[in-house]
C-alpha cells in the first residue's frame, strides 16, 4: 500500500486529495494547522498537526515520522491574500507571508522529508502550482504576492527537480485548475474533478516528469 503526506489537508484540495487516496487504498497522513478540528480528514487519514511556515512544527514532524517511508509528498497548504490589490495597495507584510507560506514552506518541508521520501519505493515530491504561476501567460495583471510566490515555487521546484533527480526523487508540480474551495469563494470546478485528474497524473508520474508543471487535464503549464 503505497503511502502519501499531504499538507493543508483538512479542507479544500488537499482534503479531496485524502479522500480519493484513501479511497483507492493509499495510506495518508494529512496535516492541519487544528487537528483537532479536522474531523473529515480523519475518517480518511492520520492527522498530523502542522503550520508549514513555522521550522519547529517540521522538526516535530520529521521525529514523529521517525524515518517512516513516504511514497509521495503533497506540499500542498497555500494561500492567497487580497488579490485584486492594485501595485500601490500591496504590502510588504503580505507580500513576504505569501512567499513564506507558498514558496519557502514546500522547499523546507521538502528537503526535511526528504529521507523519508528516500525510504519509499515511489519517490514523488510534488507541490500545488497554479496557471497564475505562468509568466508568458499573464494578460492581465493583478495577483501580485500570489502570482510571485508560484511562480517562485516553479522556479524552485525546478531546481530542486535537477539537484535529487540523480537519487530517484521526481519532483513535479501540479494545477489543480480554478477550483471551487474557499481560495476561490466557491467558484471554479467541483474539487472531485479536478482532484480525480491529478490524481491519474500522479499514479502516472516518473522521473521523466521531473521539473514540469502538469495540469489535472494532464498538459503542461506554459512558464
Ligand atoms: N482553488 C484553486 O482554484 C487553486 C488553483 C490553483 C492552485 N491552488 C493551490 O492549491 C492549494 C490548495 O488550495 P485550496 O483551494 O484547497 O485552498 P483552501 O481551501 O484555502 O485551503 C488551504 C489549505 O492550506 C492550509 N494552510 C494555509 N496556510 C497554512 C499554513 N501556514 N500552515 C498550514 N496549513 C496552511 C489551510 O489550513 P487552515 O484550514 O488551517 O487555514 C487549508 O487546509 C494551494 O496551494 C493553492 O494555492 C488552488
Amino acid at each position: 500500500m503505497p503511502s502519501m503526506l499531504i499538507t493543508g489537508a483538512n479542507r479544500g484540495i488537499g482534503l479531496e486529495l485524502a479522500r480519493q487516496f484513501a479511497a483507492a487504498g493509499w495510506e495518508v497522513i494529512g496535516t492541519a494547522r487544528n487537528p483537532d478540528s479536522a474531523t473529515e480528514l480523519a475518517k480518511v487519514a492520520q492527522v498530523v498537526p502542522l503550520e508549514v511556515t513555522d521550522p519547529q512544527a517540521i522538526d516535530v514532524l520529521v521525529k514523529a515520522l521517525d524515518g517512516r517511508p513516504i511514497d509521495v509528498l503533497i506540499a500542498n497548504a497555500g494561500i492567497a491574500l487580497n488579490l485584486q490589490a492594485s501595485a500601490a495597495d500591496v504590502t510588504r507584510a503580505e507580500f513576504l507571508k505569501v512567499i513564506r507560506t507558498n514558496t519557502f514552506a514546500p522547499l523546507a518541508l521538502a528537503r526535511a522529508l526528504k529521507p523519508n521520501l528516500l525510504a519509499g519505493q515511489l519517490r514523488l515530491c510534488c507541490a500545488m502550482s497554479s496557471l497564475m504561476s505562468s509568466v508568458s501567460a499573464n494578460d492581465w495583471g493583478t495577483q501580485y504576492s500570489y502570482r510571485a510566490s508560484k511562480t517562485a515555487l516553479n522556479a524552485t521546484w525546478s531546481a530542486l527537480a535537477a539537484e535529487w533527480a540523480p537519487e530517484g526523487i521526481t519532483c513535479t508540480l501540479l494545477r489543480p485548475g480554478m477550483v471551487a474551495t474557499d481560495m476561490t469563494n466557491g467558484v471554479g470546478l467541483q474539487v472531485q474533478d479536478s482532484v480525480a485528474g491529478m490524481k491519474a497524473v500522479v499514479e502516472g508520474l516518473s522521473l521523466s516528469d521531473a521539473g514540469r508543471i502538469i495540469g489535472y487535464d494532464g498538459l503542461d503549464v506554459p512558464w
